[in-house]
């Protein structure tokens, strides 16, 4: 398949592409580049070898223009949209941005999709959708929830606009992929997270201190409700995450097989929950470095526990997480330590 990828030249955008191309896909790139650099690129084409050669193009998913251009030059099998805006702290700061990037974006997307007869999309959604969820493991049937900032809630509003215009035009097939908490980075150490400013996520603020960019972790709590008081999450390594979507594109092929089309909804991550403190253990462990930590109070918004049951993905898409806790923090620190300034070379 022609896959559109949005978001291409971010963190998951770049490692879906290598495992598009293994998988015998290819595909067309359009990124504003407000939240990544294009080096991150040429490091995808040269982890594919081959010669291959990815056309971007540098275009706001807002600009109907520009998007109308691509679509002019390719023709497309499905769309993969990862373009978004992601820091929960800033979206809290500055909710009318997050929602006309997000919001705003993916309706002038969708338009100019469906103008161009391209009908097929995976939408990058996440748990953050089930609020502090109801039940544990999450399933896909676990209701919806409140969310606690305007980031977590354009993601469960895209969901509801995708799930509407899938309703009223049965051409359409959606797939919400409900990611969990990607981390990791390509085994080879050429990509991985590269976040502006103080990291927000708990991984890549152990690699900074383990690089000795920052002094010490602080940890957001240890009286939750958790075997060891610190919050536990359901971590996916980003090259699982990547073939997830992969595996998602059989959605498409499905659909048509069966005459069918619908919304596809699937939870993506390991279904293992590890605490803030296992992970810091296990990174000390596996990379034989040092991560000083405090406890500090609760991190506004969090919740106690999160992880969720994949037996959707795995009985539908054939899909299941093959990475585990030491291949996560091996590869997040192969790849700080070769890249501590990112892909600033
Ligand atoms: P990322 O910031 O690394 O990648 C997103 C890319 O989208 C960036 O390259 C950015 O420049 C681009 N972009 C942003 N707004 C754009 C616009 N208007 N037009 C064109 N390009 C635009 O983030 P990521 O971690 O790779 O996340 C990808 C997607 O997955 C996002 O939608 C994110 O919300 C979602 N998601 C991420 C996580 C996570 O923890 N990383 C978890 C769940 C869901
Ligand atoms: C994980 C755990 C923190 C940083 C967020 C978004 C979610 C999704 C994934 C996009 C928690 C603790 C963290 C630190 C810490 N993103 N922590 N010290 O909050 O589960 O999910 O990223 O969709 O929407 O909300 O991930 O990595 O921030 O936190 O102790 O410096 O680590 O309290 O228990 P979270 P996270």
């Amino acid at each position: 398949m022609n896959i559109l990828v949005t978001g291409g030249a971010g963190f998951i955008g770049t490692h879906t592409l290598i495992e598009l191309y293994k998988a015998g896909h290819t595909a067309v790139v359009v990124d504003n580049l407000s939240n990544s650099n294009p080096v991150s690129l040429s490091r995808v084409e040269e982890i594919i070898g081959n010669q291959v050669s990815i056309p971007f193009y540098k275009v706001d998913i807002r600009d109907r223009e520009g998007l109308e251009k691509v679509f002019a030059s390719h023709r497309f099998d499905a769309c993969i949209h990862f373009a978004g805006l992601k820091a929960v702290g800033e979206s809290v700061e500055k909710p009318w941005e997050y929602y006309e990037n997000n919001i705003g974006g993916t309706l002038v997307l969708v338009d100019v999709m469906r103008k161009h007869g391209c009908k097929n999309i995976i939408f990058s959604s996440s748990a953050t959708i089930y609020g502090d969820p109801v039940e544990i493991p999450i399933t896909e049937n676990c209701p919806k929830g409140q969310c606690t900032n305007p980031y977590g809630w354009t993601k469960s509003m895209l969901e509801q606009v995708l799930m509407d215009i899938q309703k009223a035009d049965p051409e359409w097939n959606v797939v919400l992929l409900r990611y969990f908490n990607p981390v990791g980075a390509h085994p080879s150490g050429r990509i991985g997270e590269n976040p502006n400013g103080i990291p927000n996520n708990l991984m890549p603020y152990i690699t900074q201190v383990a690089v000795g960019k920052r002094k010490e972790l602080g940890v957001f709590g240890n009286d939750y409700p958790t075997p060891d008081g610190t919050g536990v999450r359901d971590y996916i390594h980003v090259v699982d995450l990547a073939n997830a979507h992969v595996a998602a594109l059989k959605c498409f092929a499905n659909a048509l097989a069966q005459g069918h089309n619908t919304t596809f909804i699937y939870n993506v991550g390991t279904g293992n929950g590890y605490s803030v403190l296992d992970m810091v253990k296990a990174f000390v462990r596996v990379n034989g470095v040092d991560v000083p930590y405090s406890i500090k109070p609760r991190r506004a918004g969090d919740i106690a526990t999160c992880y969720c049951d994949p037996s959707k993905a795995k009985a539908e898409l054939g899909w299941e997480a093959r990475y585990g806790i030491d291949d996560m923090v091996r590869d997040s620190w192969n790849w700080q330590r070769q890249n501590p300034n990112g892909f600033s070379e």
